[in-house]
């Protein structure tokens, strides 16, 4: 996979939680170009391992002298946001993916309704660039916990000015997608980006008020879970490795040597999705791109977020 080499310019930390990092082309020219809710895929050696995570590109999509990134302190990190904030300084270089959107904003939507919660609020960031650069029509609304916790509420309320809306949990403030849902113009398109009660929730909301489904849009990046370990055969690479607790599939197919593909590492994707030719216990899927029925089958699994539980699990790679 090409990779692009960058070097770390600039960190702040935004709120006790969230770090943004700058990041330069390590030859000091212009990076690739990127559309309003693209991510890269930061690969990290830590002790040997290599972690490769996703990030939202935070900045405008028309200055491509830096990319921008917020990473979370995830509370049961694996290793990736902790190494971001503990040891990752000015002048480290590291490797990023070329940026790829998996979130885009609809060209032709009317009007656009951004719907953010806490660290979700990054995917909009670049795509509020698009929105004013285009002069569409859009709302940002952004709920976060408490008011150290919002990262980017003064940029955000005087760039966005009165389409900007706030809401701060410990302040007793909800929004309330009843109203916003029900009352907007054909054409309108809905995002949302945050944690899974507030996807769930706007999801269900706007299919119940009737929007059409290619009018919702969501981007939930998953982390692999934490899980027992098992063994899996690699039947085209005649290997059989083990998925130790704290690895997905995909990083102990990659640990091991094996080439696999991936865009999101996230369950969203669908890019990594392998066969599975044999199996005689429970597939544990955890993404968003499956659906029932193929997860029902046992056929297909993706292995970025997924894990098993069982003696024999042989895979087509
Ligand atoms: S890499 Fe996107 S679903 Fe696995």
């Amino acid at each position: 996979m090409n990779m692009i080499n960058i070097k770390v310019a600039a960190i702040e930390q935004v709120t006790p939680l969230v770090k943004h990092f700058t990041f330069v082309n390590k030859d000091g020219t212009a990076l690739p170009a990127f559309s309003g809710g693209s991510h890269v895929v930061v690969s990290l050696d830590i002790n040997g391992r290599v972690h490769r995570n996703p990030y939202s590109l935070m900045g405008s999509p028309e200055d491509t002298s830096a990319y921008h990134i917020s990473v979370r302190k995830q509370e049961k990190s694996r290793g990736g946001s902790e190494y971001m904030h503990e040891n990752v300084a000015v002048g480290m270089q590291f490797k990023i993916t070329y940026p790829v959107n998996l979130f885009s904003l609809a060209k032709k939507g009317r009007k656009h309704i951004l719907i953010a919660g806490g660290i979700g609020i990054t995917p909009f960031m670049s795509q509020i660039a698009d929105l004013k650069r285009t002069g569409a029509d859009y709302e940002l609304h952004y709920a976060f916990r408490s008011p150290e916790h919002g990262a980017f509420v003064s940029e955000l309320e005087q760039g966005c000015g009165t389409k900007f809306h706030c809401y701060t949990d410990s302040n007793g403030e909800r929004l309330n997608l009843d109203e916003l849902l029900s009352q907007q113009p054909l054409g309108t398109h809905v995002y949302v980006c945050g944690p899974n009660s507030m996807v769930v929730a706007v999801l269900e909301k706007a299919r119940n008020f009737g929007w059409p489904e290619n009018h919702i849009h969501s981007e939930q990046f998953l982390a692999p879970p934490i899980g027992e370990p098992f063994k899996m055969q690699l039947a085209r690479s005649n290997k059989e490795i083990l998925v130790p607790a704290e690895m997905s599939m995909l990083e102990a197919i990659e640990a091991a040597g094996v080439e696999a593909d991936f865009l999101c590492r996230g369950g969203v994707c669908g890019r990594c999705e392998l066969q599975v030719l044999e199996t005689d216990g429970a597939l544990m899927h955890n993404d968003h791109f499956l659906t029932d029925a193929e997860k029902a089958s046992c056929k297909k699994i993706m292995p970025c977020v997924s894990r098993a539980k069982c003696e024999r699990l042989v895979l087509d790679i």
